[in-house]
């Protein structure tokens, strides 16, 4: 049985991660802020068997003395904020908690030896490019606050390898969808609601940007084939790891599967021309040094996908917006 610490437990992925690390006999602590209304937790049906610690990540005596007080195996650090546009139109507290936030956990993991780091980073670490997919050897040039919040994390999670030793790796993951995402600015839990509630998808661009798309059981998968390699002396301390589906899809062709698998009728209605601001235009990442190194692939294709996500929204009338 691990020790594992694992931060924005009440988020999307993290709770998606908290079960499976449940299921495979661990005894997790999550450390987040208060609980929301919906806590991805409580929608996972394990709020009570994880230990929460409530603390703000910036809180570097609170974290320290959490992280300090256990023998924890793995920290995984997922917590963020993670929506680009309230980043770029006050990029503040995003640099706050996914920057500030970030090397106060790792100054704790230090201090404690923990034995194994993973750190959320994300493939709009990479920033725009002519050249695609995204490989892990790619300077990261981001252009926008979320970018450089994540580019930032990101290179000081892996300075902590040469500099202490310590033993973390990075995720650069494409956009992960699947049920319990609550951010329904986000394309595909808008786009499904939209369609469950027989009202046409606002999109916020003009359909013809390009994304790559990860179901959220193959993210957790990747986290733990992650977890494995940078653990116990293992290659991927101080590396970066991208996965995805590796495949990209415009926002108009996940629009159409969604509309296909829902037999939905309803256009969407574009509001936008080209790109949101502060949105990369196309991404899509190449997964080969994650699968090469630990025999990770993705199991789920996007039309399986988003008809799991779509079963999961309509069971879950509550959670619509
Ligand atoms: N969802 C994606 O498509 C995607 C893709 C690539 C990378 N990521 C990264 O994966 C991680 C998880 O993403 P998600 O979509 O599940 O996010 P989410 O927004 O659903 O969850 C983030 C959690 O972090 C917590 N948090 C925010 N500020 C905090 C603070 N100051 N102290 C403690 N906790 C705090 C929030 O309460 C929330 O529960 C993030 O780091 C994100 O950047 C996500």
């Amino acid at each position: 049985m691990k020790r594992v610490l694992l931060t924005g437990g009440h988020g999307f992925v993290a709770s998606h991660l908290a079960r499976a690390l449940l299921d495979r006999g661990d005894a997790v602590t999550v450390l987040e802020l208060a609980p929301p209304p919906l806590s991805g937790l409580a929608l996972q049906g394990i709020e009570s068997e994880v230990e929460l610690i409530v603390s703000d990540l910036r809180d570097a005596r609170h974290v320290g003395a959490t992280v300090e007080a256990s023998e924890f195996d793995t920290v995984f650090h997922l917590a963020a904020q993670t929506l680009v546009g309230p980043a770029m139109a006050d990029p503040t507290p995003t640099f706050e908690t996914n920057v500030r936030g970030t090397w106060t956990l790792l100054e704790a993991c230090r201090r404690a030896e923990v034995p194994a780091v993973v750190v959320a980073s994300s493939d709009k670490a990479y920033g725009p490019r002519d050249e695609l997919p995204y490989r892990e050897d790619m300077q990261l040039r981001p252009a926008s606050p979320y970018e450089a919040s994540k580019a930032a994390a990101d290179a000081i999670a892996l300075s902590y390898r040469p500099a202490y030793g310590l033993p973390v790796a990075v995720t650069r993951f494409a956009n992960i969808y699947g049920g319990g995402d609550l951010n329904f600015s986000r394309l595909i839990p808008e786009a499904i609601a939209a369609v469950l509630d027989g009202r046409r998808p606002q999109i916020r661009s003009d359909g013809s940007p390009e994304r790559d798309f990860l179901y959220v059981d193959d993210a957790v998968s990747a986290y733990l084939a992650v977890e494995h390699a940078v653990g116990a002396g293992g290659p991927g301390a101080g590396e970066a790891f991208n996965a995805g589906g590796e495949t990209p899809h415009s926002v108009a062709e996940v629009l159409g599967t969604i509309a296909a698998v829902a037999g939905s009728g309803l256009d969407p209605e574009y509001q936008g021309t080209g790109n949101p601001a502060g949105e990369i235009d196309r991404q899509y990442v190449d997964s080969a040094k994650l699968r090469r190194l630990t025999g990770w692939s993705p199991a789920v294709t996007l039309r399986d996908g988003l008809i799991r996500t779509l079963d999961w929204y309509r069971d879950h009338p509550e959670v619509r917006p």
